[in-house]
């Protein structure tokens, strides 16, 4: 399947899912057994960290996305990243950033820019040996965040 082409099924088989839904993954339940595999198969928070700082130097390298990340505070981001995907897969962390509508809401994403960075993410992902079940796992749980983070 062409890789641009799971983004896309992914968003078509989550754009159902209601608001609790979303409430329910920032802030899950104590991890299922499958959860735990994943969020282990990502090395953990610490893995998360890495996988998280080598997508921000991708991010940055992009055409399509740098003009979107290159003022923001890269740290700053990063480390809100790691701890939102911890606690997607979850892990004991804690997210205090924003909500994805208050960080993005200014920023005019398109769905085309949602797709960039899902691609960037899936190359990081591939390029950490993170098993592609486990990959396909985080990017299920993200999906349904494009309809905060996409404003047109
Ligand atoms: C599933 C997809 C995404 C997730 C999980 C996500 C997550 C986040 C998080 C956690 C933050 C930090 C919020 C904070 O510091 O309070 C953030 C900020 C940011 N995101 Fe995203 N994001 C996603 C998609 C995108 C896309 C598609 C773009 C643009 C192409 C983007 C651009 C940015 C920028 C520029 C910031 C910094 C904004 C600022 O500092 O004011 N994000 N994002």
């Amino acid at each position: 399947m062409p890789r641009y082409l799971l983004p896309t099924l992914l968003l078509a088989l989550t754009m159902g899912t209601g608001s609790n839904a979303l409430q329910a993954q920032m802030n899950p339940a104590p991890a299922h057994p499958e959860l735990r595999a994943v969020f282990d198969d990502f090395g953990g928070r610490e893995g998360i960290a890495a996988l998280m700082e080598d997508t921000m130097t991708r991010l940055l390298a992009d055409p399509r996305t740098r003009p979107f990340f290159e003022f923001a505070d890269h740290i700053e981001v990063e480390r809100h990243l790691t701890d939102q995907v911890c606690v997607i897969l979850g892990g004991d962390c804690v997210y205090d950033g924003r909500t994805m509508l208050e960080s993005h809401e200014s920023l005019d994403i398109r769905t085309a820019d949602f797709n960039a960075l899902v691609e960037i993410l899936q190359d990081a992902m591939q390029a950490r040996g993170i098993a592609f079940s486990s990959q396909n796992a985080l990017l299920a749980k993200l999906a349904p965040l494009h309809r905060e983070i996409v404003t047109r």
